[in-house]
């Protein structure tokens, strides 16, 4: 019986391959390369551009506040969406990738790049930019400023906004009022060295 049971699916597991092995022959069809040359179409090219008037399916970029950083065509005081933990911390990591070489993890623009001899950018710290809407530095990263080139061809319009919040957060970060903290974060900063000594938490438990 049980034999029995091993052939019926053994029989049933090479039906199985045999169609699988059966289809190769539709992989195998006529096709072009990226960007080669077509004898059909008149321009020669194989690349085919979209019709006129159509949009690609997820491309429609219609919604002004996340795709441009602006509302009624003036830069964006606030975000498209809620920016949550996660979000800076996604904002922090891109901001590492794309704009930490120059800007430098902290905002005071002497990344490796402007060491080796790139323009410098100004500090993120300035009070100029302290004073900025999140939709201008939206606007910056997507179509570049100056010497700086657009990102928006590497950086998704999400990462962009996401970047955004993460350089308001830098630059809290390096001002703000004592008057802005929680009781707990106040004596945090007046007695440091007590707090380290009472939060043994990375001792490689
Ligand atoms: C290759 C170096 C380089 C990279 C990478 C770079 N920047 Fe810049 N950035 C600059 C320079 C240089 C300027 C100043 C441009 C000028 O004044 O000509 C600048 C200017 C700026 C400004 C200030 C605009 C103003 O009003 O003065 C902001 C904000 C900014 N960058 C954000 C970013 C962000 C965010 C990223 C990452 C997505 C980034 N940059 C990546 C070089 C860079």
């Amino acid at each position: 019986m049980i034999a029995a049971r091993i052939h019926v699916s053994l029989v049933l597991i090479a039906a199985f391959f045999l169609t699988g092995c059966g289809e190769h022959s539709m992989r195998n069809q006529p096709r072009y390369k990226d960007h080669g040359e077509s004898a059909f179409f008149d321009d020669a090219s194989a690349a085919r551009r979209p019709v006129e008037g159509t949009v690609a399916r997820g491309l429609l970029k219609e919604d002004e506040h996340l795709y441009t950083g602006k509302i009624e065509g003036k830069h964006a005081a606030t975000y498209p969406f809620e920016i949550t933990a996660q979000i800076l911390a996604r904002g922090r990591e891109r901001f590492d990738i794309h704009c930490a070489v120059c800007h430098d993890a902290t905002g005071y623009g002497l990344g490796m790049v402007v060491r080796r001899g790139f323009k410098q950018p100004p500090s993120l710290h300035e009070p100029r930019l302290r004073e900025l809407p999140p939709g201008y530095f939206f606007d910056v990263i997507t179509n570049g400023f100056g010497a700086m080139y657009s990102y928006a061809g590497q950086v998704k319009a999400h990462d962009r906004w996401a970047i955004a919040a993460y350089i308001q957060t830098l630059q809290l970060s390096q001002n703000t009022p004592v008057s802005m903290l929680a009781p707990e974060e106040v004596r945090e900063l007046e007695n440091p060295v007590a707090e380290t000594h009472a939060q043994p938490q990375n001792a490689g438990h």
